[in-house]
């Protein structure tokens, strides 16, 4: 199978040119995952109430149950240590932790995530936390939720309690996962939880959502002690004009201020896009900004991870060809490209968009170093009698995607890590478990994991990228962190 405009086989190629401490791993997240929703002192998330609206998710799944990880935790990191992985990306459940979102810590809660990193740090596998990957506590919803500013001063408070316990072994934390789902697919599209429908809470949110994680940063720094490696992720991609139209072209830049910059500027640069502001406001929107905010959120962070699946063009008209749509607003409308390969869920398939992603974030921000902290695509995976799924496509996809990321390195891009999204097929949002992303086959009945081709294949590969360092005489795959942070002893 050939990408479009790169050939499978080249790809093999230019994946050998990442050098042998670029790291290498799988990425999941705790409601996705984990199960055990009502165990050991665990309350709801806005998650296990949207499962519960009719029509909100596919087929009525929840997270009720998931991938049972939390039982079966030992024998997942085991299998990120046998396909010779150096990291693990996972995100911490807040309400597991701190149950209602306030208050004293959970140890029962806690105490699983201290098993999962002493777990990890055993098989020399490196811990990549995340604090916040879209499971608000229900209780911080019904006292407002990302639209009130309170819930910024509650996730640092959050932050805080999850590093007391685990910052003497965890170097990499993460404050948030896509900011613009959580606000914009959960606040204005209404198609993730809490389900809301309006995009002057959206803008609240990803305010909000920012002030978390500028004050979460400046917590960890000064609680730290030793060197944190501080990141946020966001999900990004390229919004071009479907065509050269002046409508079009104002149309992207509409939604490159909106779904791009809005997310990068105030961290990176310390302000919001002036011409957002201008868009936002004819719609009478302003974003809630306070004196001394943007210092906050623009706390230095070490990593920019960055999330990439797809992109899709912009157009400035509606679909009876008028540029103004209802209440007399400018149109802006994402389209497919077309003509391109799909995936199971219809997403197209476009690795050298990563690239040009990547080079762009190295050009416009420069100096932060990135990591791709999710890719991956779903199929309809078919599996043979033992359960083995022969994932070409997907084998395919992640190459392709991996020399994508090699490509914008060469070229000049500080991209120190990929992380496949994701370790196992789990709850796939709105589309429930039809959403096979998974490099090792879940079978919902029995929960028997099996390792995919394309596990197989990362397996390889990562054995391939750290064998130059053998050769080399460099140091071979522990990445030096887990090397240097020990264990801690249980009792
Ligand atoms: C990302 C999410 C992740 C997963 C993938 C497919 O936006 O961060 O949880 O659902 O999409």
């Amino acid at each position: 199978m050939t990408w479009s405009p790169y050939a499978a086989t080249d790809d093999e190629a230019v994946i050998g040119l990442l050098p042998p401490d670029f790291r290498l791993g799988a990425a999941t997240s705790a409601f996705q995952i984990e199960g055990a929703a009502a165990e050991d002192g665990r309350t709801p998330s806005i998650w296990d109430t949207f499962c519960r609206v009719p029509g909100a998710v596919a087929d009525g799944d929840t997270g009720d149950v998931a991938c049972d990880h939390y039982h079966r935790m030992p024998e997942d990191v085991a299998l990120l240590a046998a396909l010779g992985l150096d990291s693990y990306r996972f995100s911490v459940s807040w309400s597991r932790v701190q149950p209602g979102g306030r208050g004293p810590a959970n140890p029962a809660g806690l105490a699983f995530y201290d098993r999962l990193v002493d777990e990890l740090l055993d098989r020399g596998v490196t811990p990549w936390l995340t604090l916040y990957h879209w499971d608000l506590p229900q209780e911080l919803q019904d006292a407002g939720g990302w639209p009130t500013r309170d819930t910024a001063f509650r996730f640092a408070d959050y932050a805080e309690l999850v590093h007391a316990r685990l910052g003497d072994r965890v170097t990499h934390w993460t404050t948030l996962n896509e900011p613009f789902c959580s606000a914009v697919l959960g606040h204005v599209e209404g198609v993730h939880a809490p389900g809301g429908r309006s995009l002057a809470d959206g803008v609240r949110a990803v305010h909000h959502l920012h002030l978390a994680h500028g004050l979460a940063v400046q917590r960890l720094r000064a609680a730290a002690r030793r060197p944190l490696d501080l990141a946020v992720t966001h999900l990004l991609g390229t919004s071009g004009p479907a065509t050269d139209s002046a409508a079009d072209r104002e149309a992207a830049r509409r939604a490159d201020a909106f779904g791009f910059r809005f997310y990068l500027d105030p961290i990176l640069r310390g302000r919001y896009p002036r011409d957002l502001i201008e868009d936002l406001a004819a719609h009478r929107i302003e974003i809630p900004v306070r004196a001394g905010d943007l210092e906050v959120i623009a706390a230095p962070i070490d990593t920019l991870g960055v999330n990439y699946y797809r992109s899709m063009r912009s157009s400035g008209v509606d679909e009876h060809g008028s540029a103004a749509g209802a209440r007399g607003l400018p149109v802006t409308r994402a389209l497919p490209h077309g003509g391109l390969p799909v995936t199971g869920l219809g997403w197209e398939v476009m690795p050298h968009d990563l690239t040009d992603l990547l080079l762009r974030v190295a050009r416009d921000y420069p100096g932060t170093p990135m990591i791709v902290t999710e890719n991956g695509a779903a199929y309809d995976d078919q599996p043979d009698a033992d359960g083995f799924v022969d994932d070409a496509a997907r084998t395919a996809y992640l190459s392709a995607h991996l020399a994508a990321v090699s490509r914008a390195r060469t070229a000049g891009a500080d991209v120190r890590g990929y992380f496949v999204w994701s370790l196992l097929d789990n709850f796939e949002w709105a589309y429930g478990y039809a959403g096979r992303f998974g490099i090792v086959r879940v079978d919902r009945g029995t929960q028997s994991r099996t390792p995919k081709r394309s596990a197989l294949w990362l397996r390889d590969t990562a054995r391939r990228v750290r064998r130059r360092s053998v050769d080399r005489g460099a140091r071979t795959g522990t990445d030096a962190d887990t090397g240097t942070v020990r264990r801690r002893r249980r009792p």
